[in-house]
């Protein structure tokens, strides 16, 4: 009983940021993502009868700990669906992500997790109920699921049943990019986990998030089936700074920015003003993504690797959903 699934990550231009359910990974708001080739992961699920307990190797090192825990307890929810409840598996991952990229590796690892692991127990299911089982383990990672452009709809039941990803567009239809603006220094860094339920208990500007997605979400919609590229940049820049203004207010407040995030942000206004497209996004870390269009990419790598501070640039087009191998 054993299958391999590929995935990709994703980067969200309308932010998950906030949850209703902390068990079930219910957020408080819907989500739109773009899916990308640049990194995946590839998992191995074999369930085998002679084992006691799961094994869960991740580059061919073993994992303990709360990674491991995470992944038995979302094996779990797989094997109760399936009603084989004693059946242990074995678990290789490999991790195509650069984690110093900082793109949660968690979204292709649930991905992959999720398709793998109910491939391999035997049951079928759609790519509906596998983005809502995925959200169990890691709720950007129901996005990825689908490639292209993918919608988190936040649904409004209490059993999560109509909350999971649904696709927008298909990698086909826009070839968008996306560089991975890696900064040489790190921070040590509140989860996203912690910074979202810290934001949602505690900060002001919380309700003022809320209240705007339904309408960002409206147009930037329309933007990526118009494929306006300075529409769906301009909505995925200011909702990226909206998510993050609300850690600002926080108690106590946060910022997930350092000085060299802060450098890449306004270089990318300065690349703008100096007729070249682009617009930035960032997640719940330091570093920065940065959406352009295939006509500007060397003159946009060149810039951002000039940047002080920064490391690495990593190139990005629309990625596949998820895959058996
Ligand atoms: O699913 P998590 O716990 O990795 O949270 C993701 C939160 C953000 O990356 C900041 C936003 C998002 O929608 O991916």
């Amino acid at each position: 009983m054993k299958a391999t699934a590929k995935a990709h990550t994703n980067i969200a231009l309308i932010k998950y940021w906030g949850k209703r359910d902390e068990a079930l990974i219910l957020p408080t708001n819907s989500s739109l993502s773009l899916t990308l080739d640049g990194f995946c992961t590839t998992t191995t699920v074999d369930f085998r009868a002679d084992l006691t307990k799961d094994r869960f190797m991740l580059d061919d090192q073993p994992v303990e700990g709360e990674a491991y825990r995470r992944v038995t307890k979302f094996l779990d929810l797989v094997r109760q669906l399936a009603g084989k409840e004693n059946l242990f598996a074995d678990i290789h991952s490999k991790n195509d992500v650069p984690t110093a990229a900082g793109f949660a590796s968690s979204a292709s690892g649930f991905a992959a997790l999720a398709a793998a692991g109910t491939k391999a127990i035997g049951l079928d299911l759609g790519n509906q109920e596998l983005s809502r089982l995925t959200r169990q383990g890691s709720g950007s990672a129901c996005r990825s699921i689908f490639g292209g452009f993918a919608e988190w709809e936040m649904g409004s039941e209490t059993d999560g049943s109509d909350s999971f990803a649904v696709p927008v567009a298909p990698a086909e239809h826009w070839d968008i990019r996306v560089a991975a603006v890696v900064l040489s220094s790190t921070m040590k860094k509140v989860s996203s986990r912690a910074g979202m339920k810290r934001t949602v208990e505690t900060s002001p500007f919380y309700s003022g998030w809320i209240d705007t997605i339904p309408q960002d979400l409206n147009e930037i919609k329309q933007a990526i089936h118009a494929k306006d590229f300075d529409k769906t940049g301009s909505i995925a820049e200011a909702n990226c700074l909206k998510m993050h203004a609300t850690t600002l207010a926080a108690n106590p407040p946060f910022t997930y920015w350092h000085d060299t995030t802060i450098r890449v942000m306004q270089t990318v206004q300065e690349m703008r003003e100096n007729g070249i497209p682009a617009y930035f996004t960032i997640d719940a870390g330091p570093n920065v993504k940065v959406l352009y269009l295939p006509e500007n990419e060397k003159n946009i790598e060149t810039k951002l690797r000039s940047i002080p501070g920064v490391s690495d640039v990593i190139l990005s087009k629309p990625g596949q959903g998820i895959s058996y191998i």
